[in-house]
This record gives structure tokens, sequence and C-alpha cells, in this order.
């Protein structure tokens, strides 16, 4: 399938182990110029915004009419899965390319930088809405692999997303004295990685205290950093999630810095029910679950613009945000083939 080999070649951006395409570099650049390719030999207009968004447009008959979206990232965190990001790229420029010209006209997007892995996250579709989006679009679908294991445990291939979690974030500074590691009396030290341990942990607790919460923190910087000085400064990322705002100030409660939240969002009735009924078209179950993973999808939502997501079933336990991540042709196809209804769908007035 065209859309499994177009994976593959964006996943050899960058060399392994697994994809390696941060926001911001040359090999996110790589990314979009490959798939700009691909949108060109498919006879859609190209355009890229101030942000570097890449937009891959199919006039419709109707162009006066409010477009359909489509896409999600390119980038990739450190050592990341074949599928974040991208499947939705290239399900969504897959789907564009068979439905053909419709009514409206068909978008297909590529948001830059969406891990955010040392900054806030979706750089790209928060750019796009800074300013309030205008016009708005009718819909926008983002295909997605699941990056948990909630379909696998349903034996479902297939999921359509009822909100996005809300999170925080924040990047913690501890100040201690640096000091001789063999000499200092243990009372007389001031040791920042001590105090950063603390956090860590309490963190963890706090998670664990409050149901559907999950505390991460993921990158920690030690100085002078050397086995025989004793840590004067250490900054490191906190990363909060729940599924509503109140459980994240919860568990957030007490980071000693500024939080940048993302408060929780819900899917839109109408291209959620699209892909509803696409799914029971094929006589699927109509599974729907939350998502605790970011997207692109929930920035658009919060500007306004009618959003919903296709889950595809994770594999391997439903590991993401690493090389094992996975998920089956035959899902990847099916999600493509409901995708496609789905827009067709949206694209479309009724009164064709
Ligand atoms: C994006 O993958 C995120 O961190 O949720
Ligand atoms: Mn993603
Ligand atoms: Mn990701």
């Amino acid at each position: 399938m065209r859309v499994l080999d177009r994976l593959d070649q964006l996943y050899a951006i960058g060399g392994g182990p697994g994809a390696n395409r941060l926001g911001g570099t040359r090999e996110e650049d790589e990314a979009h110029e490959l798939v700009a390719g691909w949108m060109r030999e498919a006879g859609l207009e190209i355009e890229v915004d101030s942000a570097g968004n890449l937009f891959g447009r199919l006039r419709g008959r109707r162009p006066e009419l409010p477009e359909v979206w489509t896409g999600s990232h390119l980038d990739s965190v450190p050592h990341g899965g074949r599928f974040d990001g991208a499947l939705g790229v290239v399900g969504g420029l897959e789907a564009v390319e068979r439905l053909g010209q419709r009514e409206r006209t068909l978008v297909v997007i590529a948001f830059r930088d969406e891990e955010g892995c040392s900054g806030p996250g979706c750089r790209g579709s928060r750019a796009l809405c800074s300013g309030g989006l205008e016009p708005l679009p009718a819909a926008f679908v983002e295909l997605h692999v699941e990056q948990g294991p909630q379909l696998a445990e349903a034996d479902a291939p297939l999921g359509v997303v009822t909100a996005i979690a809300a999170t925080a974030r924040a990047e913690v500074v501890f100040e201690g004295r640096e000091g001789h590691a063999g000499t200092t009396p243990m009372p007389q030290r001031d040791d920042a990685l001590i105090a950063a341990a603390e956090l860590v942990l309490r963190l963890r607790d706090a998670a664990a205290a409050v149901e559907g919460a999950v505390a991460t923190v993921g990158r920690l910087s030690v100085e002078p950093g050397a086995s025989n000085v004793i840590p004067a400064r250490v900054v490191l990322s906190v990363d909060v999630r729940a599924p509503d705002d109140e459980r994240v100030e919860q568990v957030a409660a007490g980071v000693p810095a500024e939080l940048r939240r993302t408060r929780a969002v819900a899917m839109s009735p109408v291209p959620r029910a699209a892909l509803l009924e696409q799914l029971a078209a094929r006589g699927l179950s109509p599974v729907e679950l939350a998502s605790g993973a970011g997207h692109d999808a929930g920035v658009l939502a919060a500007a306004g613009v009618p959003a919903a997501m296709l889950f595809v079933r994770s594999l391997n336990g439903g590991i993401s945000h690493s090389p094992d991540e996975h998920s089956a042709d035959e899902d990847v196809e099916l999600a493509v083939e409901v995708l496609i209804g789905a827009l067709g769908r949206l694209a479309s007035t009724g009164d064709e």
C-alpha cells in the first residue's frame, strides 16, 4: 500500500533507531519537502505559511464554501515511532487523492513541531490559530495512532476520539551549591539534585492518587555534571495530563514554576458522527475513547474548528514515542477507507 511505503520513506529520514525528525531541525524540513513533492504529484496546490505549516489544496467545485481539512504533523520525538503524526499526513493525502474533486475544497495539512520536545508543543497549529482562524474550515479530521492499549483491549481496529486531555507543562530550576563530593559532610550540602528528586517522586505520588492522571519528568540536566561535584543546578521538565483541567491542577499544585496549561477539549459532534457512521457502515463497533496525548486537532478545536480524530489500534501493548510503536497494515488500510468516507461526506453539502 502506498501509505505504508510513504511511512517507510519518512521513517528513513535522519537514520535510526526510530524516527528522528525533531521539530525545527533539517530532518523535519526534509520530511516536509518529501511530502510537498507527493502533494505536487497528486496535483494539489501547495502553500507554506509563515510558521512553515504545509498545505496541499484540492479545489472544490464550490470553492466559496468552507473547506474540509485533514492532516497531522511530520516531526517526531527522539527515537520516535513510524506512525505518530506521519500517518495522519500520508493517510490524509491518500484520502484526498482518492476522493478527487468534491463540492468543498479538501486540504491536507502537515503542521510543524507538534511534539514540542523542548517547548510547549503544537507550535505550527498554535501559530496558525493564534490570530483567530478566518474563515473557519467546515471540519478538521485528524487520523492518528491511538498510542495506548484501549483499542487492542477492546479488540477494535479503530476508534473515534471524544476529547483530548488537559495538560500542564513546566520547566523547573533548582539552585544549590557546588562542592567537593569527597570532603563536604552530608549535613553541610545544598544539593540541587536531591531537591529535584523529591519533586520527581512527589509528582509520581500525586498522579497515582488522581484517577486518570499521569505525570512525567522526561528531561533533567545537572550542572556542573561531574561525578565528583555536588550538583549546583538542576533543570527538569514536568508534564502532567488528566481528562479534565481540575485533575491537572490537583497534580500540578505546588510545582515551583510557571505552568503552561492546555485545557481539555471536546471533539465536535458533526465530524465525530461522520466517522462513527463510517464505522457502522463497515460493521465495526462504535468505540469511542478519550485521548491522553496532545494533538493538533485539540488546538484547532480550541480555536473553534469543528474537529474530530480517528484512532488506529496500536499494537505491542500500545507503546508509542518509541521505535516499537506498531499498527497492523490492515488496520491502517481500514482507517484510510473510513477517513475517505468521512471526508467525502463532510465535503459534500448533500445537494450535489
Ligand atoms: C504529543 O505526542 C504529546 O506529547 O502528547
Ligand atoms: Mn502525534
Ligand atoms: Mn507524539
